[in-house]
């Protein structure tokens, strides 16, 4: 279906595979990653262009190490291969490939030896910083192949045969440490392999409105929004592919954000004309939600509730047979990578089974796509920032950031402060640089003065997190005249609420929601 160049990137369960892709998009060239294990026939149907071998803890010398077919190489593709991928390549094609006394790992300078389109344009003063990851290393390259550079402490750390248009690399050109790793990629991609950068956004969208058109013929969508970036990119895509057949629904589950539901939903139908439901269910959610205080209990209530109200307003529209969902590469790639020999290969989740029990076929038109591209599609379609920018927000809501119980009161103080953060960390554009902001509720009161009067009241704590996936996380060291600032407005302006803590714990061992 593509009509652009396509990489394929073989995983051998390297830390570092998704980074690989990245790098290679963003030199303008789709990429894919898939385990190691695929067989050649099925790599073959996938019509790469080039291949890239990517690294992997495994050491080539043991029995159970990952291999590849060995016939991959007379197929006449263009192929690179990083640290473990080198490794292999040295060992398949008869080169020579030895344990290392030590793991060498971090920096090192790396010395060009001989000439090579690799190293096109790379401006090396005398030597380059690369980083290193690696345990075993090449001694001898393979017949046919030159060694291109050294380090101090390895004689071969990147070896190319140029008639073959196999290419290696013992250090990782994908990290942003390595100097110069970007144009040392698109040298691979561009001077050897000769490809076409004609992976952009614009035309991400131009071929997935077509290929959306071609999968649903005439058929209906059904699809549930938000209030996120994701699900919103994926209704408008589909909007422009097919209309009125899409249908949009959007839950208000009693436990978002101040206006934030109502802010989506009017953007949306004020912009784009699209059939979209608002369905008031509160009181439903909310009854459920009542005496209940385990976290998980409230996380598997809201999401049950969900499935049920989604699911009857989606019956009562005839003739669907789509479920439009905002899938994004990395939950893809988390169901296909190959970690390792003794790993589980997860699979991925839908929302609840909901497709299976309503006999919906899924769609997911974001399934390559990363954050970031996500992000770039958005801008692409028109969004507004408010809606590009958005930090993420849970689906349990609300419901997780106040701890211990759910009630309309304590509802009403957590929505009151948390507009104040959101406000402030826009106002002083430190929105964007953080990954997500929120106010917390506790469950405790503490002793304050008001004027004269001694008061007795709520605690709330204010979460604010750098991250790049959520995986990791610190918590932002945001001015103290910023801080101040919010703690005095949440004080002055939202009442039941005397104090507020700032929250100094990474993650981990702590985690970004308090639930
Ligand atoms: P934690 O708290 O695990 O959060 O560090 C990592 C990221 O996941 C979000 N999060 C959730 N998202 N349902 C969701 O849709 C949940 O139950 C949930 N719990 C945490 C959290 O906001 C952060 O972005």
């Amino acid at each position: 279906m593509h009509i652009h160049d396509k990489v394929i990137i073989l995983d051998f369960g390297s830390q570092y595979t998704q980074l690989i892709a990245r790098r290679v998009r963003e030199a303008g060239v789709y990429s894919e990653i898939h385990p190691c294990t695929i067989a050649l026939d099925e790599l073959k149907d996938l019509s790469p262009a080039a291949i890239i071998l990517s690294g992997g803890p495994a050491s080539v010398g043991e029995p159970d190490s990952p291999g590849i077919d060995p016939e991959i190489f007379q197929w006449g593709i263009p192929i690179l291969g990083i640290c473990y991928g080198m490794q292999l390549i040295a060992h398949i094609l008869h080169g020579k490939v030895t344990p290392a006394r030590d793991r060498e790992y971090g920096r090192s300078e790396l010395e060009i030896i001989s000439d090579s389109p690799l190293w096109e344009g790379v401006q090396v003063k005398d030597t380059l910083t690369v980083w290193m990851s690696h345990g075993d290393t090449v001694l001898m390259p393979p017949a046919g192949f030159d060694v291109l550079a050294k380090t101090e402490s390895i004689d071969v750390a990147a070896i190319g045969n140029r008639e073959k248009r196999i290419y290696a690399l013992q250090f990782h050109p994908e990290v942003a440490h390595t100097e110069h790793g970007d144009k040392i990629i698109s040298n691979f991609l561009f001077k050897i392999a000769k490809l076409s950068p004609t992976w952009s956004m614009s035309s991400f969208i131009d071929s997935t409105i077509k290929n959306i058109q071609e999968q649903i013929g005439e058929d209906r969508v059904v699809c549930a929004i938000s209030g996120g970036i994701d699900s919103t990119v994926v209704a408008v895509l589909l909007n422009k592919a097919i209309g009125k057949r899409l249908h949009c629904i959007f839950v208000d589950n009693g436990v978002l954000r101040m206006n934030e539901g109502e802010e989506v939903v009017s953007y949306l139908r004020e912009h784009f004309d699209l059939n979209l439901k608002y369905v008031q269910a509160s009181e439903l959610f909310l009854g459920r939600l009542n005496g209940v205080e385990d976290p998980e209990q409230k996380r598997k209530i809201i999401g049950h509730t969900f499935i049920e109200v989604f699911e009857k307003e989606a019956k009562a529209i005839a003739g669907v047979k789509w479920l439009a969902q905002g899938t994004l590469y990395p939950d893809v790639i988390e169901s296909v990578s190959f970690k390792g020999p003794s790993a589980v290969i997860k699979s991925h989740h839908n929302v609840g089974g909901l497709p299976e029990k309503m006999q919906l076929r899924l769609i997911e038109p974001l399934r390559e796509l990363f954050k970031d591209e996500v992000r770039k599609v958005a801008v692409e379609l028109g969004l507004p920032d408010f809606i590009v920018w958005r930090h993420p927000f849970p689906g349990p809501g609300l419901a997780i950031r106040i701890i211990g119980e759910v009630t309309k009161e304590r509802l009403e103080i957590l929505r009151r402060a948390d507009k104040i953060v959101q406000s402030e960390l826009r106002a002083s554009d430190w929105y964007r640089k953080v990954w997500q902001g929120f106010a917390v509720l506790l469950p405790l009161k503490t002793v304050g003065v008001m004027g004269d009067e001694r008061t007795y009241e709520h605690v709330i704590a204010l979460r604010v997190v750098d991250s790049i996936d959520a995986m990791t996380a610190d918590w932002s060291r945001l001015p103290s005249e910023l801080l101040a600032r919010i703690s005095n407005r949440i004080i002055n302006e939202v009442r039941g609420v005397n104090r507020v803590v700032y929250d100094i714990s990474s993650k981990p061992p702590s985690t970004i929601e308090w639930e």
